[in-house]
């Protein structure tokens, strides 16, 4: 077993673990990969105040995001297809998650249901839900995530049109996962895999059964989904989710200040700035840049989430740094899933907790909750 220092060490084995195609498909972006790209170099650039002679002895790292107690201010992003990344994949990142003391938020196209996840888990989890052409299943999706006693539900707004990922077209991706000629010797290398996921019980949209095309590869199912989901969606249908939602509401993919503004005015509990982890507008700025202004717009009328990017400690830190309450991760999710799965999402959630605390006593603070932009660098002016 090698020495895992870094989410850098778990994706490095999740891409030994898992068929290319699945990695990949956790793994790239869409189009140029530009914005993808961007939440990550964006990161580097951002500088921390060093601080010394703190007495920083006495750590917390316990928050709240939308009035739920968390053990840190990270959270699990909702990841279609999770499962198929380890066998019962998002039971396992749930149960991990939880113990953790995060939040887990299961997506409408998971492998695992609404259900199966219920059954499985004794905490409350989350759901997000995608708008579809079919109002009726929307409601129905709405009413199981209600009946599964789910404790927030996160609407993504950010899928009207869904950006083209290349590489899922190059490399055949299909759901379920199947034994193909082309792909039949590096599956024949991955074991584990093959036993856990293609002979398991669970290998298609758990939440959609008896609605997706069947045994089909990710371009028809593409085509399917750009059938279903719904590119009329407006803020009148996020008055609608209000309504039947009595629970906390998160709204998911607020890139702009001036989407920020109305978001703000719809009673939702939170917003997560998030460009859907670069797979979808790519050239639009990545997210660590995005985050102040849309924290402003906000002025503090709901919380602020914020995903895209999030590979280490110093991540989240920078990220609060600048107006998010709380972070999502979804790719360090998954590599640590894919490369030891329950084991390896808590190895993920470790990393990053040991991570933040370390940097938060090095910047001279003791307690997550005190961080704001006092503690970024700001070259002087001979520097920039
Ligand atoms: C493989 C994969 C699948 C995703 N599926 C969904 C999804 O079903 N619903 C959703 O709202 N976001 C989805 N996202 C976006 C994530 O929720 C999150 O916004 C993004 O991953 C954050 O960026 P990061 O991967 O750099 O942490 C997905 C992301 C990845 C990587």
């Amino acid at each position: 077993m090698p020495v895992i220092t870094s989410i850098a060490d778990l994706r490095a084995l999740a891409r030994k673990r898992v068929p290319r195609a699945i990695f990949d498909y956790a793994d790239r972006g869409s189009y140029d990969e530009v914005t993808l790209r961007g939440n990550r170099t964006d990161f580097e650039s951002i500088r921390f105040r060093q601080r010394v002679a703190v007495d920083v002895s006495h750590q917390s790292l316990a928050t709240t995001i939308v009035g739920q107690p968390v053990a840190m201010p990270v959270a699990i992003a909702p990841t279609g297809l999770a499962g198929l990344f380890h066998r019962n994949g998002e039971i396992e990142g749930a149960r991990a998650a939880h113990a953790f003391g995060v939040p887990f938020c299961l997506s409408t196209v998971s492998i695992c249901s609404i259900e199966d996840v219920q059954a499985a888990v004794d905490k409350p989890f989350w759901f997000q839900l995608y708008l579809m052409r079919d109002r009726g299943f929307n409601a129905e999706l709405i009413g199981r995530a209600q009946a599964a006693n789910c404790s927030a539900l996160v609407l993504t707004l950010d899928l009207q049109m869904q950006g083209v990922r290349r590489q899922d077209i190059k490399n055949g991706l299909s759901v379920p996962p199947r034994l193909t000629l082309r792909n039949a010797l590096e599956i024949a290398a991955r074991p584990a895999w093959v036993w856990g996921v293609l002979f398991g019980k669970r290998r298609t949209f758990g939440n959609l059964a008896g609605r997706t095309p069947g045994s089909k590869s990710l371009v028809t199912l593409s085509q399917w989904i750009a059938a279903q989901f719904d590119p009329t969606v407006s803020w009148k249908d996020v008055e609608w989710v209000r309504k039947q939602w009595p629970g906390k509401l998160i709204l998911k993919g607020i890139l702009d200040a001036e989407d920020a503004r109305i978001a703000a005015t719809t009673g939702a509990d939170a917003i997560v700035v998030s460009n859907h982890g670069g797979r979808q507008l790519d050239g639009a700025p990545s997210t660590i840049c995005a985050l102040p202004a849309v924290a402003e717009a906000i002025g503090g009328r709901c919380e602020v989430l914020f995903d895209g990017g999030i590979q280490c400690g110093q991540d989240v830190l920078k990220a609060l740094a600048l107006g998010a309450r709380g972070c999502f991760i979804g790719k360090s999710f998954l590599y640590g899933l894919a490369a030891m799965g329950r084991a390896g999402v808590t190895k993920t959630l470790e990393l990053l907790r040991d991570e933040l605390a370390v940097t938060l006593g090095l910047a001279g603070l003791s307690d997550v909750r005190s961080v704001d932009r006092r503690i970024l660098y700001e070259p002087p002016r001979a520097e920039r």
